[in-house]
């Protein structure tokens, strides 16, 4: 029996529940990808005689008007529709009367859902990858106008051996060539066509699969329908090629944080791409590069977040499932947002040549060279590196004037450096130059300049 209350109560109840299961309010941003795949869907039950062809394309119609009608803003989302799906089948049938329930035929919103988040996901991986692209032009762009650049390379972040500025940038050349790859093969499994799985098991209606996975481009249909609806593979890749991606953007942000520091001194920001500080006058402060950094890690979040909602999920779809967009779609806007902004501010870098050179000549980031010239000389490596540390040892001791931490390896005279191995002539301070050192690395990948320049050109010649 109907109680008194019962209305009131429900009603509340369904309201709070409405609020709590509801996607609308961030899955619009699938509408396109949805009436897209609708259209095929119509269209392919019209040609298979599932509904009348002269239904098929009213329906197409209505659905094409209802794109023009959230692209002007004039559309109402609703919560009480809980998703795109409904709000986009609840307004069609407002527009076209009970015909618009047929377009629902031979198709779930399992299979529609997965349809949506591959044809979103496929067009945003493709952005990435360009954007990827304009971000990799940016690194050849600043290592090119800085080919002269050295700075002291470092391993424990201690100076260890001169590099040039390009070869260092080029590492992250890259990092973001193996990342545009990674995107590139996560497509493969992101362009599957889903639809016709319905809700788990595939349909009794003799729906043609491939013709709507030719119309909306798609290479590859799904095999199996409890697959089909179960898997988010596709994204968790996603995710994970996005959290690779950050973590190198992060150490890229992280270097440009300590070279923009006092201490470092090698860059400095643009005004544009720094902020300064409410109680600090003095502060440029490295912002832009510090959120990459920070925001690495609702990247991560992201990726773990659906790992462990997937985790636990027996086959086929589970509502959990729906929790995937959010996660998605804060990936796909910070992972874009930090490549262009990256990448921009890149270009507009200021390079402190001098402060670079002055770093690696103080590290005694030469030593090396020392131990490889007597080495060349015949010397055994071992015997050669322990008169080289010698020799750095004897400079650290010397105080010569404003040289306050010692004196650098290329201020020793001959007689001096014959106090540590013999048969040394003038010729070592090419040795011992940071620009000699850098140029004699011609190892293939090794930091010479030629080399360098050789690997520039390539670069520019390439397409992507
Ligand atoms: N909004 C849902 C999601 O994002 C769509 C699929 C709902 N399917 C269902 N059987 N309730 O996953």
């Amino acid at each position: 029996m109907k109680k008194l209350w019962a209305g009131r109560f429900n009603n509340t109840t369904d309201d709070i529940v409405e609020s709590y299961t509801e996607s609308i309010s961030y899955d619009y941003r699938l509408w396109q990808y949805d009436i897209k795949g609708s259209i095929a869907h119509a269209r392919m039950l019209g040609r298979q005689k599932i509904i009348k062809k002269s239904e098929a394309d009213r329906i197409v119609a209505a659905l094409r008007e209802i794109a023009a009608e959230i692209s002007s803003g004039e559309f109402q989302f609703r919560k009480e529709h809980e998703d795109i799906h409904m709000n986009i089948e609840a307004r069609l049938t407002e527009k076209i009367g009970p015909l618009g329930g047929k377009l629902h035929t031979a198709r779930s919103r399992n299979d529609q859902v997965a349809l949506d988040t591959r044809l979103y996901l496929r067009e945003e991986t493709e952005s990435i990858i360009n954007l990827l692209s304009r971000f990799k032009k940016s690194l050849v762009k600043l290592a090119e106008k800085n080919i002269d650049a050295v700075l002291p390379g470092y391993t424990h972040l201690q100076r260890a051996q001169p590099v040039l500025f390009a070869h260092h940038l080029l590492a992250y050349y890259e990092m973001a060539d193996r990342d545009a790859e990674r995107f590139q093969d996560a497509l493969q499994r992101i362009n599957v066509m889903p639809l016709g799985a319905a809700a788990l098991a595939g349909t009794s209606f003799p729906i043609d699969r491939h013709y709507v996975a030719k119309q909306l481009g798609f290479p590859d249909v799904s095999k199996n329908s409890i697959d089909t609806v179960s898997d988010r593979d596709f994204v968790i890749e996603f995710l994970s090629a996005c959290s690779v991606l950050m973590m190198h953007l992060s150490r890229l942000s992280e270097e440009i944080i300590l070279w923009a520091s006092g201490e470092f001194g090698f860059i400095e920001l643009p005004d544009a791409f720094a902020t300064g500080s409410s109680i600090m006058p003095q502060k440029k402060n490295p912002d832009v590069a510090e959120l990459t950094r920070g925001k690495t890690g609702r990247v991560y979040g992201n990726l773990f977040a659906l790992l462990t909602v997937m985790k636990g999920l027996p086959l086929a779809y589970n509502r959990d499932m729906q929790e995937d967009k959010e996660a998605l779609f804060d990936s796909v806007d910070t992972v874009k947002a930090a490549l262009d902004l990256m990448g921009r501010m890149l270009q507009k870098l200021k390079i402190n040549r001098h402060r670079m050179k002055e770093a690696a000549l103080g590290g005694f980031t030469t030593a090396t060279d020392f131990a490889d010239y007597l080495t060349a000389s015949g010397m055994p490596f071992r015997q050669a590196h322990e008169a080289a540390g010698k020799l750095v040892a004897y400079c650290l001791k010397q105080h010569g004037a404003g040289n306050k931490n010692g004196k650098k390896l290329e201020d020793l005279s001959l007689e001096e450096l014959a106090l540590f191995a013999g048969g040394v002539t003038q010729d070592v301070y090419d040795w011992l130059s940071v620009e000699g050192s850098a140029a004699r690395r011609k190892s293939f990948g090794g930091t010479a300049k030629e080399l360098v320049i050789a690997r520039l050109k390539e670069l520019k010649g390439k397409k992507r």
